[in-house]
């Protein structure tokens, strides 16, 4: 384990040029968005593994909708936090994140890989078409105008990633002088196996190491808003 100083000092010296933050559930824990596998993260008692599945919705997809209404009015009325900010300060660095909350483009990164999609999209499930989703459903579930239920735009469990997103997040892991893995529980694959990717330093932030941290050549035991914008600081000012 790492102190901050420590880390901020070694990215001093390492002056790194290609960046890329890789985020789960918990870099939007302090926006008050419940992480997944947490105390805290189960809705009536449902896993995310109980419901983020097209088995689940083609089961029951009122409840399905009813999930992500919740998480969508949770989202809705959050604000990104410190790291989503921090982050945004580095305009030359790819955020690739398994969150489908949208918080790292409205705290303002321009490069952002949504792995796992937009929970603020809906697919139509019969067209595959999307768009974004309505303000208030008006009917549950909703459906798209040529009459098929509509779903959200969001990766369940047993499906493929969008190929251009996992392209993307490749090429920059491999490419990438430092990754900083935030929030992360790092046991939902293929996402978690894109940090082995990186030949560069790559950074642990999450206050409970996690599956990822033993092959991290840092690992800060933090939250995202406590130790996210001194380590940007310290890329920033490396430069
Ligand atoms: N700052 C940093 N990390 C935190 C914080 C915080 N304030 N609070 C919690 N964490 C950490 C937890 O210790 C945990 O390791 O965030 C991690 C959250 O893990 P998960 O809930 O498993 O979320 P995530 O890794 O994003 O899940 C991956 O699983 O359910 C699917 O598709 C969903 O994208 C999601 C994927």
């Amino acid at each position: 384990m790492s102190s901050i100083e420590d880390v901020a000092a070694a990215i001093r010296s390492l002056r790194p040029r290609k960046v890329v933050a890789f985020t789960g559930a918990g870099v939007s824990a302090e926006s008050g968005i419940p992480t997944f596998r947490s105390a805290g993260g189960l809705w009536r008692n449902f896993r995310a593994e109980d419901l983020a599945t097209p088995e689940a919705f083609a089961r029951d997809p009122e409840l399905v909708w009813e999930w992500y209404e919740w998480r969508r009015q949770l989202i809705r009325d959050a604000e990104p936090n410190a790291a989503h900010l921090a982050l945004a300060k580095l305009d030359d660095a790819l955020v690739v994140t398994q969150n489908v909350d949208g918080l790292h483009l409205r705290a303002g990164s321009h490069e952002v890989v949504e792995l796992h999609g937009n929970i603020f999209r809906v697919r139509c499930t019969r067209e595959g078409t999307t768009s974004d989703a309505p303000g208030e459903l008006t009917e549950m579930p909703p459906r798209c105008a040529c009459g098929a239920m509509l779903r959200p735009d969001v990766i369940w469990f047993g499906e493929l990633l969008p190929d251009d997103a996992v392209a993307r997040a490749t090429q920059a892991m491999r490419e990438a002088d430092l990754v900083l893995v935030i929030g992360t529980s790092g046991v939902v694959y293929p996402a978690a196996g894109l940090v082995a990717l990186c030949r560069g330093a790559t950074v642990e932030i999450n206050p409970q190491a996690s599956a990822l941290a033993s092959g991290c050549t840092y690992t800060i035991e933090e939250t995202a808003a406590v130790a996210v914008p001194p380590l940007v600081d310290a890329i920033l000012e490396s430069r």
